[in-house]
Parts: structure tokens; sequence; C-alpha cells
């Protein structure tokens, strides 16, 4: 639907096969510092960005309109079941490349493990930076490609690509690391300004994650996250970021079509129609589904 190729996680059993019981608590801790250093923690809407299964959705509650969107269906299902709370959100099924929402919308936009899997990484910032309002905060993780572990196996010849390279290294089919120098010049480009940057996941390294409880490694990584304003040599960097734009008054209306723009969507038994274009989009079972159409004009 938008060109480049997308990481598809429908089916995917991520909560199960990557988080839970899978030795993951220290980074699952040590993101939620991050996040909880670099988020306004109150707003009117915000919208995270390859939300999966709400993994983080607990962080938005300051918030009045909370948006969590997924490209894969079954990964928000998966967030309706787990989530404690799961009608004080908005499930939206979309691609970060066609966002359904009309233009400066949003307070806050998060995205975070996601940008690993994205092949057009300008595109998608042009499209985060349409939806939020003028001023609005961004706070993105990116997956480091100049880590201490890489720069190690780069000096003693075991990877074959240069971590100080600055274009990213897709090391797995749609799997990318960063330089983090590379996202900064991406998010200038795409009408960003850079106000905060944290490294994470300094001790992902699987002896001290057996030797120290992940309490107390996390609670070390948030001392270390600061020293990312200097220099990012951890496997995660998190930024906050503000838009750059000019003025505009308050968004007019909420969704829109991902095909045609237009704000006109009427809805019908369970469907919005778009009366610019005849596309009739889902919104049973609780979402809001943008990614095809039920029928074409
Ligand atoms: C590694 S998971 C991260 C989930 C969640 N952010 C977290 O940290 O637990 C990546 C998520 O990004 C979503 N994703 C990948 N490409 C996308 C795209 N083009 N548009 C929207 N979501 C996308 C996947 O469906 C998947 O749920
Ligand atoms: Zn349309």
């Amino acid at each position: 639907m938008s060109g480049a190729k997308i990481c598809d996680y429908e089916g995917s059993q991520y909560r199960r096969e990557f988080w839970e019981g899978q030795g993951r608590e220290y980074e699952d801790l040590a993101e939620r510092i991050a996040m909880r250093a670099l988020l306004p923690p109150a707003g009117d809407t915000l919208v995270e960005i390859g939300a999966g299964y709400g993994r983080l959705a607990g962080l938005y509650a300051g918030y009045r309109r909370v948006v969590l969107l997924d490209y894969a269906r079954s990964q928000l299902e998966e967030a309706q079941r787990y989530l404690p709370n799961p009608d004080r959100f908005t499930f939206v099924v979309a691609d970060v490349y066609r966002l359904p929402f009309v233009d400066n919308l949003f307070d806050t936009l998060t995205m975070v493990r996601v940008m690993h899997h994205l092949a057009d990484v300008p595109r998608a910032l042009t499209e985060l930076q349409r939806v939020i309002r003028p001023g609005g905060v961004v706070v993105l993780e990116h997956a480091s490609k100049r880590h201490l572990k890489a720069v190690a196996r780069w000096l003693l010849r075991r990877q074959p690509w240069n971590p100080f390279d600055p274009q990213p290294v897709e090391f797995a089919e749609l799997n990318f690391d960063f330089h983090p120098r590379w996202v900064r010049q991406q998010l200038t480009g795409a009408g960003f300004q850079l106000e905060a940057t944290r490294t994470v996941s300094h001790f992902r390294v699987s002896w001290l994650k057996r030797l120290v409880p992940p309490r107390w490694l996390a609670a070390l990584d948030g001392l270390a996250q600061p020293t990312g304003r200097w220099w990012q040599l951890s496997p995660s960097v998190f930024v906050r970021a503000r838009a750059q734009k000019p003025p505009a008054g308050l968004a007019d209306g909420f969704f829109c079509c991902p095909l045609c723009r237009s704000s006109a969507l009427s809805p019908l038994d369970a469907r919005l129609v778009c009366d610019g274009c005849g596309r009739q989009w889902r919104t049973d079972g609780g979402i809001y589904d943008f990614k095809t159409p039920l029928s074409s004009p």
C-alpha cells in the first residue's frame, strides 16, 4: 500500500516470543526510564506508532485521548486482551507511511522499536511531521549501529560492516541499524528540532544480565542514559524532538482517508465510508482498520 516494504507482524507471537520470560526485563525497565524522562507527562492527544500489543501504553495515563496504531491487526487485538483498560484507547490499524489522521492533530507522538524495521525513514518522518501539531513532541527510539559490541566485532573482523559508516545497515531483511548522527540529520531534514538524547541498554551483555538483577541494572542504565547528550555507544538510542512548523489552528477533524486524504468519512454500519474516493474502512471489533479498504471506488 505504501511502496516501501513493510515488516509484517500479523499473527506473530511478539509478546510471548520476544518479551515474556525471554530475559529482557532489564531492557523493558531501562526503556521505561528513558520514556519517563523524555515524554511530556500530560497532554491532549498522543499517538504511539507501531504500538504492538501495548507494552508501553501504561505510560500515557496523563493524556486525554491515546491512539495505539500498528500495521498488524493481530497485535492490536492482543493489546485489547492484554491492557487492563482497553476502553481508554483508540486502536488503529495503519501504515506509518500513510497515516489516517488529519494534519496537525497530535500533541505527542511516540515510536519505539519500530524505526529499525523502516526501509524509508525520511518518508516515515515526513508523515510524522504532517500529523503532529506545531511545537508538538516526538519521542523516538532507534537501534544504533555504533555501539561498543559492534565496534569490537568490527575491529576483530567478525562483522563486515563498519559501525562508523553513516549509512544504515540492513543486517537482516527489514532489520536496520542506524548511525545516531544519520538519524539526527533525518530528523532535522524533516523539520524536527532535537531537544534531548538518551542512550539506553548500555548493559545488554548476557553474563552481566545473568549476574545483576534487572532492576539494579536498569537503575544503573538510568544513571548512564543522560550521557547520550555527549556520546552514543549503546545499542538503543532515544531522542526527543519538537516539530518546527508554521503555527496552525486546531486540527480540523480526526481521521482522514489514507489514500485520498479526505477527512469526510461517514459512519455506515461497522464502516467508515470516504466521501472523497468512496472507499470503505472497517471499524468493527473496536478497531479502526485503515490497512486495506473493504471496497474500491
Ligand atoms: C518490534 S515491534 C515493537 C512494538 C512496541 N513498540 C514495543 O516496543 O513493544 C515493531 C512493531 O512495529 C509495527 N510496524 C512495522 N512496520 C510498520 C509500519 N509500516 N506501520 C505501522 N506499524 C509498523 C509492527 O507491526 C510491530 O508491531
Ligand atoms: Zn478516500
